[in-house]
């Protein structure tokens, strides 16, 4: 390991306590390798301080040592935006014990949460309170509040709600230089200059570590259906979207496509991994309705409108949600594609957007570039149709090396680039940019964007221990 001045490590140890300290190999051994297993970094402690006031005295005490930090929070990053480097110098910062819901409030709508709560714990605790915090996505028994404000996480329901970034009203953040700017105002209006809690939101730690934040809760969902249609191409399925939204586009709350590969996958390795269709076919979308209002017809709705659609030749077949347990069923088909990939081989990633109206293309103009560029390559897309961000992700030729696969990572993701590029969309749609797409960033927001990014960075944190190598090139 290299040199941690041990007058640093003991003022930590005698700061945290026992409780606070890592130094065991075994015990840092799960904050130092990503959930895709990208990345293995190294680092001489995990500080896991318990309350804000603590990680502020641990980073005075690092700011004056020239210390780099790295925050984690339930270490679901898709990027490697979590993992300390290979250097060994680079301390890991585990929010997770900062997991107090600090107040709820069911006339403001608004939940005050710490970093370390899990966006699963959150969800319930409004529930509880007859409230919905509405962020969902496949990682959110284990993702953080802290983590999902970093990362401007979206998941299934932006669609409805938007992004992290819209769920969120005040921050508490602690700077650089361990100053704490409480900015935990509960507020609908606020313009006071500039919008300083957007900035730490997106910024992936490197500006700071948020600590706390006030959330914004809707009125929960009384009624709520969810339907699984084989469709007859990606432009029906856009069209399906469409038919829904003009009826009611407030009862659309998630709208997904899926490959009849990725479902495959899911049928293949998810125990119980059942498909309530005869024949799911090549094209699959998942529609969610949800509505506050106890009497909203969601039913009539969804059948009104499977209908038309299977009329029109666009809707092949279609099963509807009987229960909660039919609806949970049918999520986790969607929920599950990540560990169906994974279980099916080696995959490349690619979160990508582009306008709602041009995903059709996306997925079929990308899976044939794929397909020219390696024979045999299975283009498995799912995602977020209705807002325009699918996973256009990649999975290795049946029988091929998985590192020979891997080792055309960048092609692939070029390729996908292009037509993504091209159609004018986002080469990062959610998972944000952590170690993975930093080099891209020359490329996609070179020029006034990146030199802009690259002065804020500098004034913040001038000296560049916020989360060293994440975000900028
Ligand atoms: C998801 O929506 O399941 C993830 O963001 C996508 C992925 O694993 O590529
Ligand atoms: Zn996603």
């Amino acid at each position: 390991m290299p040199d941690i001045q041990p007058p640093l490590l003991d003022r930590l140890s005698a700061l945290l306590g026992p409780r606070g300290i890592l130094t065991d190999p075994a015990d840092l051994a799960p904050y130092l390798s990503d959930w895709r297993m990208l990345y293995t970094g190294r680092t001489p402690c995990v500080l896991r301080p318990g309350s804000t006031a603590e990680l502020a005295e641990v980073v005075k005490l690092c700011a004056a040592a020239g210390q780099p930090l790295v925050p984690q929070g339930g270490n679901t990053s898709m990027v490697g935006g979590a993992i300390p480097d290979e250097g060994g110098r680079q301390m890991v910062v585990s929010l997770a014990r900062l997991n107090r819901v600090r107040d709820i409030d069911p006339l403001d709508m608004t939940m005050t949460a710490e970093a370390g709560v899990v966006v699963k714990a959150a969800q319930d605790v409004a529930m509880e309170a007859g409230c919905l915090f509405p962020l969902s996505f496949g990682g959110e028994g284990t993702a953080t509040i802290g983590g999902v404000l970093s990362t401007n996480a979206g998941g299934n329901t932006t669609v409805r709600y938007g992004n992290a970034r819209e769920l969120m009203l005040g921050l508490e953040v602690v700077l650089p230089d361990g100053q704490v700017w409480n900015g935990l105002r509960r507020l609908r209006k606020d313009n006071t200059g500039y919008a300083l809690r957007h900035l730490f939101v997106g910024a992936e730690g490197t500006l700071g570590f948020i600590t706390a934040a006030v959330l914004r809760l809707f009125a929960r969902p009384r009624e709520n259906e969810v339907a699984l249609c084989a469709v007859r191409d990606e432009e029906a399925a856009l069209s399906l979207f469409r038919r829904f939204r003009d009826r009611d586009e407030t009862a659309v709350r998630a709208f997904e496509y899926m490959s009849g590969t990725g479902v495959g996958f899911y049928a293949r390795f998810i125990e119980g991994g059942q498909v309530p269709l005869a024949e799911p076919g090549d094209h699959v979308v998942l529609v969610d309705l949800a509505s506050s209002r106890p009497d909203a017809g969601l039913r009539a709705l969804m059948e009104a409108v499977l209908e038309e659609a299977l009329e029109a030749g666009e809707v092949l077949d279609a099963a509807i949600g009987e229960s909660e347990a039919q609806r949970a069923a049918i999520w986790r088909i969607r929920e599950e594609h990540p560990e169906a990939q994974k279980r099916e081989g080696a995959s490349v990633k690619n979160d990508v957007s582009v306008p709602v109206s041009k995903t059709p293309e996306l997925i079929r103009r990308a899976s044939e570039a794929c397909r020219r560029l390696i024979p045999g390559i299975r283009p498995v897309p799912f995602g977020h149709m209705g807002d325009g961000n699918i996973h256009m992700n990649l999975q290795q030729p049946p029988g091929m090396d998985p590192a020979a696969f891997l080792a055309r990572s960048h092609d692939i993701m070029e390729t996908v680039n292009a037509v993504v590029r091209d159609l004018g969309g986002s080469f990062s749609a959610e998972h944000g940019i952590g170690r993975l797409k930093t080099d891209m960033m020359e490329d996609w927001r070179g020029g006034a964007e990146l030199e802009v990014m690259q002065r804020i960075k500098a004034a913040i944190d001038p000296r560049g221990l916020m989360n060293p190598g994440k975000v900028l090139p």
